[in-house]
């Protein structure tokens, strides 16, 4: 029996973070968070179910995981498939990502998001959007807000089974049209420290991580009403605030560790001068610029002037799309 299923699923940038979980093994989160999805910028899975495999076989842009690379990302998800299916049936997983690896935009969100599609086509389970976010974060936390478009909002949920931590749309892709993310390129090389490995370090560790929660419970609401006013000022004020705020926990944490570099202070110094686009940093160097389609070329003239060579300008993009022949 062989059953295939494909779909592309959207990167995502994450305007509120997720830095720290209450439980590891369903990446149960301590904060909710919100993010854009960026058009343009996805992971694209096919997924094959075949009754004479007999282990899952993942490839990623060619490459073939490990044994312990595929067990704690996509084989996870797939063990969750199964289970809800009835049937131990294995998968060939094979993803492509269309920015290039080398550029060192992380491919995770975008690809576990994909998967969870691909899969509950394949198999015709008909499992709602809320459940693919479930599903999706359980391969990996930020990946269940790549099961949108627009504007997404994770929930982080209380109860300890993780049903009420999933994700929705808070608002559709077309709501801030002239909103754009400018993704500098600052370095191309794999972080030496995971998002994973960091956020436990900062939770068994950071002095800061209780105030930075309490930060973000305060400040949320207000990050969802500055979208909905799209009252660009205080949304770039508080994106800067939450990346400032999970970097300071980042550089709070024992042992050691940091992901920024001198270009990106040279960037975030410009650009809250300029005061009229925000910087946010995920667990890496590169730098993404959120401003409005009327400032995009300033900031790119201000990344040429710095040398920054490698630009991809990116806006609020859709959700995943499953794919028919
Ligand atoms: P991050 O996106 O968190 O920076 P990586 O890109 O290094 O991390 O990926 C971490 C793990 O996520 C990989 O070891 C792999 O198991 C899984 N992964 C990455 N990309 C994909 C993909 N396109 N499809 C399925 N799993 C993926
Ligand atoms: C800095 O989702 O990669 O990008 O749940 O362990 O797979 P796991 O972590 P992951 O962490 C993402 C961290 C972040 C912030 C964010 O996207 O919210």
């Amino acid at each position: 029996m062989i059953l295939e299923g494909e779909a592309i699923a959207p990167s995502n940038i994450a305007i509120v973070k997720y830095w720290g979980k209450r439980n590891s093994e369903l990446n149960l989160p301590l904060n909710s968070s919100i993010s854009i999805s960026l058009d343009g910028i996805y992971a694209k899975t096919k997924v094959v179910f075949d009754s004479n495999f007999n282990e899952d076989k993942i490839i990623i842009n060619g490459k073939e995981l490990g044994i312990k690379e595929k067990q704690d990302y996509a084989t996870k998800v797939l063990n969750i498939f199964r289970n809800i299916y009835g049937k131990k049936i294995y998968a060939l997983v094979n993803s492509t990502t269309n920015f290039p690896e080398s550029s060192g935009l992380a491919s995770s969100a975008a690809g576990i998001a994909a998967l969870v599609y691909a899969a509950n086509s394949a198999l015709n389970l008909n499992l709602t959007q809320k459940d693919l976010s479930i599903i999706a974060r359980i391969g990996s936390g930020s990946a269940c807000r790549s099961t949108v478009g627009g504007f997404a909002f994770w929930e982080k949920g209380v109860k300890d089974s993780g049903e009420d931590s999933f994700c929705y749309q808070i608002f559709p892709e077309n709501y801030w049209e002239d909103l754009v993310d400018i993704i500098a390129i600052i370095s191309t090389q794999k972080k030496k420290i995971s998002s994973r490995l960091g956020m436990q370090t900062s939770v068994n560790s950071s002095t800061l991580m209780k105030c930075r929660l309490e930060f973000i419970e305060r400040t949320i609401p207000e990050v969802i009403n500055s979208i909905k006013e799209k009252n660009e000022k205080k949304f770039f004020e508080l994106t800067m605030r939450h990346s400032n705020s999970m970097h300071a926990v980042i550089l709070d944490s024992w042992p050691s560790f940091f992901y920024l570099n001198d270009k990106d202070l040279e960037i975030m110094r410009w650009i809250q001068d300029y005061g009229k686009a925000a910087y946010t940093f995920d667990a890496g160097q590169n730098a993404h610029i959120i401003t409005l389609q009327q400032y995009a070329d300033v900031v790119l003239d201000f990344l040429k002037s710095i040398n920054v060579e490698k630009i991809i300008v990116s806006k609020v993009g859709h959700g995943p799309i499953v794919l028919h022949d």
